[in-house]
């Protein structure tokens, strides 16, 4: 795979094919992400659910996330490597220095931060010193005790008003891509479409510009038991795991991934 730029990235949305993406947290998977076609490796904090077996992603550190951005950095030929700041990590701008200095020497090409309105300023801060920045809207799992719950966000009008206003403040500050978590279809698509950086959804419908989820789920592997209603097992019905990664990659190009079944209405 040739590198996979921002300008990649920016192409992509233009030409409207489909951004592939998921996560990974090891060398062996990056390898085998790269070689399915994967365009974006995210080195999510879902780490401390789906390695560490924590009920949430709070406990995880700065140096469990350079661990594992460097363990994939090793493994990656040409994806990029978009690396989340963990909880707390970007809660006063000397943090957010610190902890997204950490990460992009690790070898992340991007961080990303979850948040509102209230992220121009670590964004304004990050892009002026050449640190890309993903903006992770809608559900942000490292505000699940303020949330009550893993919920779908926007449902409201006043909440779904707000998201949009969000999403272009976030674009003016300097965000080179946002990520939807768990949004209205339609939402996600109105906003997709009015934003020029490129949107990656999940659990947001097929209007994005890409999609990501979660290596375990669409391998049809979880601690609890549960599922999330906008996964998908990619490993049902093919071979190995390459195979698996490769129908991903397939039917999100296709549009075929996600059908109406795996989004959700306002
Ligand atoms: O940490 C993570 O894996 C994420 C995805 C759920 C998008 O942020």
């Amino acid at each position: 795979m040739p590198d996979i730029t921002l300008t990649t990235l920016q192409s992509l949305k233009q030409s409207g094919e489909k951004i592939a993406m998921l996560t990974c947290y090891d060398a062996t998977f990056a390898q085998a992400c790269c070689q399915a076609g994967v365009e974006v490796l995210l080195v999510g904090d879902s780490l401390g659910m789906v390695l560490q077996g924590h009920d949430s992603t709070l406990p995880v550190s700065l140096v469990d996330m350079a661990y594992h951005v460097a363990c994939v950095k090793r493994g990656t030929q040409g994806a990029l490597i978009l690396a989340d700041l963990p909880f707390m990590a970007y809660a006063t701008a000397e943090q957010t220095l610190h902890s997204a200095g950490a990460l992009m020497q690790a070898g992340a090409h991007m961080v990303k931060l979850e948040g509102a309105a209230w992220l121009a300023e670590p964004i304004r801060l990050l892009a002026e010193r050449g640190v890309p920045v993903c903006a992770h809207l809608g559900l942000t799992p490292q505000a699940v005790n303020l949330l009550g719950g893993y919920k779908v966000q926007g449902r409201q009008e006043a909440q779904a008003r707000q998201m949009r206003a969000d999403a272009i403040a976030l674009e003016q500050a300097g965000a080179a891509m946002l990520l939807l978590e768990c949004v209205p279809s339609d939402l996600a698509t109105e906003i997709t479409q009015a934003v020029k950086i490129p949107v990656i959804g999940i659990g947001a419908g097929a209007g994005t510009d890409g999609q990501v989820l979660v290596l375990h789920d669409m391998l049809g592997l979880s601690l609890t038991g549960r599922t999330a209603k906008f996964v998908k097992n990619f490993l049902d019905g093919q071979p190995n795991v390459p195979a698996a990664l490769a129908a991903y990659v397939r039917a999100v190009k296709a549009v075929a991934f996600p059908t109406a079944e795996h989004g959700f209405s306002a």
